[in-house]
């Protein structure tokens, strides 16, 4: 297992030699694990292409290094601990033991079904027990997975089908979420009106629901595992095959598929999650994010379950049924380690102290943070009522396309500082650079946030379009990876995140294009031209404002704006939902036809200040009726 760092002055020396002798610091940390063929070269890399590869000519199974690595030690620890939406149903346990038999079986089931090694198997699944074991299987054979949020509409779902042109999907009849009983199957049928691909889907019993089932096609989970062997000897991965797609929004209308490979993931998985989270065996370790999302992949499945952790799963949602319900499950399992995202902690705050209070909370030893910034007033609430002043947060700077943490503090061993993703951790070289792309040194400075030298489990392309990966990440600043944060280094050289600088937006630490929504916005026969932007909300970070010229014929402005929010909600799914809609006789845009978007901001967070020269616009009246539509 991974040796962690134990102390400040071990963090420095681990860093200066991860960024002096990277082949050997790296090579070192990958000894630990078990390779069916060692690598022959640590990393070779070029960031003009870009073009990435770890661990070259290693061959492995990032399930072997889960199971087969441990079993004799941890066999009958508990892997996967599963708290249900309804806290009158029984929790599921499933040692490593009992998780790696259900994932043999399940890759068998696949493989039965016609599923092989490099076809792509979309997950759309609630959090269960069962989604965990469909990532790992997919593994055990080299099927690509790539999980889609079951959030996401019928639509976004047949876009990402089409996109990797996906045989097999993996789901469930329906969800549960709070009060409520979301059709999950009936989704995916609406999706397949749109696809061409797919063979095989293999439908979880979860909530019940009927659902209809084509024959030849569809085939229940019990079914298909019924009388299907426990062992299954794991495929050969080369370290640089294709592992996961994800999904993930960007500053242009499509998502893109973020392509993680096989040894760097896995390396940097498990490297980043011992030592953030400071993971000692015995220990009970829960993240409440959605394995839909890159930190369920990391930090939910792959990391913990590598690091031989005992990882805990939660269907449900943090106000269900009272808004006590992460600290309830935090003492009943005496949770070690909490990580969470800053929208669950403000939405919890707002409910005051009454709902922690019932709770002890003295298990816990570190709480993180992920997804969004921090702001100071949630950092200490959450620091002083849930970590009770004793546990050091780790706010965890990262990406879908980082794979892993980039820049956190490493609980208890490096400082920490409110709203501070603090430090790299080794190998991570970080530059700042300005908008023509020169370095920031030294400390006190502010801009664009980079990295200068590749590591393991960064992102290798964006699936089917390699020239998107070189632009959106590469082409900014030659020779950088570009990660569109702006940052500030501030005079003891901890990190800030900013947020973004590109069009992208952080709704509840989920990322949204602007140019995403306003396609949806637009495809309603109403809707002339739209434009969406990001502004300060005080639950979810930001909120979504989304400006639109229409055709109010046979509409009152109210019905309008009530049926543009649906047509996202239906496009994209309820989490792209504009949280205001103005409609407005025009957009204020350059005379070359770009929206101005700077204004549409300041509108949006009703600050008038710095609204800049407008009079060199194409349209200077249309400001300040837009200002007066707002409200303002
Ligand atoms: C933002 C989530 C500030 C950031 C793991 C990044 C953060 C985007 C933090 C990636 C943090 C994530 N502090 N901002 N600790 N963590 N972000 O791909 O803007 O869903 O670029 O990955 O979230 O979002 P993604």
């Amino acid at each position: 297992m991974i040796q962690k760092i134990q102390t400040l002055s071990g963090y420095i020396h681990e860093y200066q030699k991860s960024i002096t002798q990277p082949e050997e610091f790296w090579g070192r940390v990958a000894e630990s694990f078990h390779w069916q063929q060692k690598w022959d070269q640590v990393v070779s890399w070029d960031f003009e292409k870009p073009d990435v590869k770890w661990f070259l000519n290693g061959k492995l199974n990032i399930t072997e290094n889960i199971f087969e690595r441990h079993l004799y030690t941890l066999g009958d620890k508990p892997a996967i601990i599963w708290e249900p939406n309804d806290p009158s149903e029984a929790s599921i346990t499933l040692t490593y033991r009992e998780l790696y038999e259900k994932t043999c079986q399940f890759a068998n089931a696949m493989l039965e079904q016609g599923i092989q090694k490099g076809d792509r198997v979309i997950i759309y699944m609630p959090m269960v027990p069962e989604a965990a074991i469909a990532m790992l299987a997919c593994a055990r054979i080299g099927a690509v997975h790539s999980v889609v949020f079951a959030g996401f509409s019928a639509n976004s779902l047949a876009d990402r089908i089409i996109d990797c042109q996906a045989k097999a999907i993996l789901t469930s009849d329906g969800n549960f979420r709070g009060t409520k009983t979301i059709p999950v199957k009936a989704v995916v049928d609406e999706a397949l009106e749109k696809t061409r691909t797919i063979e095989k889907i293999i439908v979880l019993k979860r909530t019940n629901i009927e659902v209809t089932m084509k024959e030849g096609r569809d085939i229940w989970w019990h079914e298909a595992i019924e009388g299907v062997s426990t062992a299954h000897q794991a495929e050969v991965m080369d370290s640089e095959d294709l592992f996961f797609i994800l999904y993930t929004s960007g500053s242009t209308g499509k998502p893109k598929g973020v392509v993680h490979s096989c040894g760097g993931y896995m390396v940097y998985a498990e490297y980043s999650f011992a030592n953030v989270f400071q993971y000692s065996q015995g220990d009970v370790y829960w993240c409440t994010a959605d394995i839909g999302w890159i930190t369920g992949h990391s930090y939910i499945v792959y990391g913990p379950l590598l690091a031989g952790a005992t990882s805990i799963m939660f269907e449900g949602v943090p106000t269900h049924p009272h808004p006590g319900r992460f600290w309830e499950i935090v003492d009943k399992y005496k949770v070690n380690q909490f990580y969470t995202a800053p929208t669950a902690i403000r939405a919890l705050q707002a409910y005051g102290l009454d709902p922690v209070e019932p709770y002890k909370l003295d298990s816990l030893k570190v709480i993180g943070s992920v997804g969004e910034p921090i702001n100071e007033e949630a950092w200490h609430w959450y620091h002083d009522h849930i970590g009770k002043g004793k546990c050091p947060i780790v706010d965890t700077w990262w990406q879908t396309e980082t794979g892993g943490i980039l820049i956190s503090p490493i609980a208890g061993v490096t400082p920490t500082k409110p709203a501070f993703a603090t430090l790299p951790l080794p190998g991570v070289q970080l530059m700042i650079v300005d908008n023509e792309g020169n370095e920031l040194k030294g400390n006190g400075v502010e801009g664009n946030l980079c990295v200068k030298f590749p590591w393991p489990s960064m992102l290798r392309t964006t699936y089917g379009d390699h020239e998107r990966c070189r632009q959106t990440y590469f082409s900014s600043f030659k020779g950088l990876y570009f990660t569109g944060d702006g940052v500030k280094r501030d005079h003891d050289g901890y990190y800030r995140i900013l947020g973004r600088v590109d069009d992208v937006i952080n709704v509840s630490g989920h990322r949204m294009g602007t140019a995403e929504v306003e396609n949806a916005i637009n495809e309603h026969p109403k809707v002339i031209e739209s434009a969406v932007v990001g502004y300060p909300h005080d639950i979810k970070g930001q909120g979504i404002y989304a400006f639109a010229i229409c055709d109010l014929e046979g509409r009152t402005e109210a019905s309008l704006k009530e049926e543009i929010k649906q047509t996202v909600s239906k496009i994209i799914g309820p989490i792209a939902k504009p949280d205001q809609v103005q409609i407005v006789s025009g957009l204020p845009k350059t005379r070359s036809g770009k929206i101005m978007r700077r204004i549409l901001r300041k509108v949006a967070s009703k600050d008038l200040n710095n609204m800049g020269d407008t009079s060199t616009l194409l349209n200077p009246d249309v400001v300040e009726e837009i200002i007066k539509g707002a409200g303002l």
